[in-house]
């Protein structure tokens, strides 16, 4: 097996943790083992502190050094430099929100496995072609959402997601029926006010309803969505089968 499937299947295991990847922005590394600690014992182990802040890789170090049962990652790779930087921290994985032709070809070859990103067709095209089959889909509401993400299950039936960006407990759920769906990532996990206030058992609450939210995979023998949406002039006493309402999707507790 070649390093990139190799790393494929790592990362398809840490998704396969808990349904959310929590993206986390931590502005004072003193802050980390608690957050994390929150985290795990709300049931979500693999957590992504985003290079986005001076203290990230203090962060990364102190989640890999004193919390049990955390497998802590970075996000917002954007250079070969960070990969570095976050293997020498204790990563175990990092994530991007893109992928350029450098970051590539040192991924490749790095010893961390790493979560490209993509938001088109083509670009999910061009990771397939380097190998690469696992894929952050970012930023996915901005990006056609779960539409999109229905979309490219035809053409490129090869890829999985982590569908990230605009996502939280309201549309979760969503993204998480998908089949090419393996989790979603988000920031909702880790209000920046819950984490100034040092508030950690809202986060550790905010975990464990996300812990709880489970693929909602449709019985084989469920009849097919309908081939297109109601206008919405169109009169009718029940909502149509397939069109999305309006406002936030039920709680992703309850998928
Ligand atoms: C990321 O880096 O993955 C995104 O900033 C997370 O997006 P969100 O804040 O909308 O969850």
């Amino acid at each position: 097996m070649n390093l990139v499937d190799a790393h494929t299947q790592r990362l398809a295991g840490i998704l396969g943790l808990a349904p959310v990847l929590p993206v986390v922005v931590l502005r004072d590394a003193a802050q980390a083992v608690q957050a994390a600690r929150a985290l795990v014992a709300g049931g979500i182990p693999a957590i992504e502190v985003t290079l986005r802040t001076a203290a990230a890789l203090d962060a990364v170090r102190a989640i890999a050094a004193e919390v049990e049962g955390a497998v802590v990652g970075v996000g917002t790779v954007l250079d070969p430099r960070q990969l570095d930087q976050a293997l020498r921290a204790g990563a175990r994985f990092a994530v991007s929100p893109g992928a350029t032709p450098n970051l590539i070809a040192a991924a490749r070859q790095h010893a961390l496995p790493w979560l490209p990103g993509a938001a088109t067709a083509s670009e999910c095209m061009a990771l397939r072609e380097q190998g690469y089959s696992l894929i952050k889909f970012f930023p996915a509401e901005a990006a056609g959402g779960v539409d999109a993400l229905k979309s490219f299950a035809g053409p490129l039936p090869q890829l999985g997601f982590c569908a990230t960006g605009g996502i939280g407990a309201g549309n979760a759920a969503g993204y998480l029926a998908l089949p090419n769906v393996r989790a979603v990532g988000g920031s909702w996990l880790t209000p920046a006010a819950a984490l100034e206030a040092g508030d950690f058992a809202r986060i550790e609450a905010l975990a464990r309803a996300a812990a709880c939210s489970r693929r909602v995979t449709p019985p084989a023998d469920a009849p097919p969505p309908a081939p297109c949406r109601q206008a919405p002039s169109a009169p009718r006493s029940t909502s149509a089968q397939g069109s999305a309402p309006p406002g936030p999707a039920p709680d992703s507790s309850a998928g």
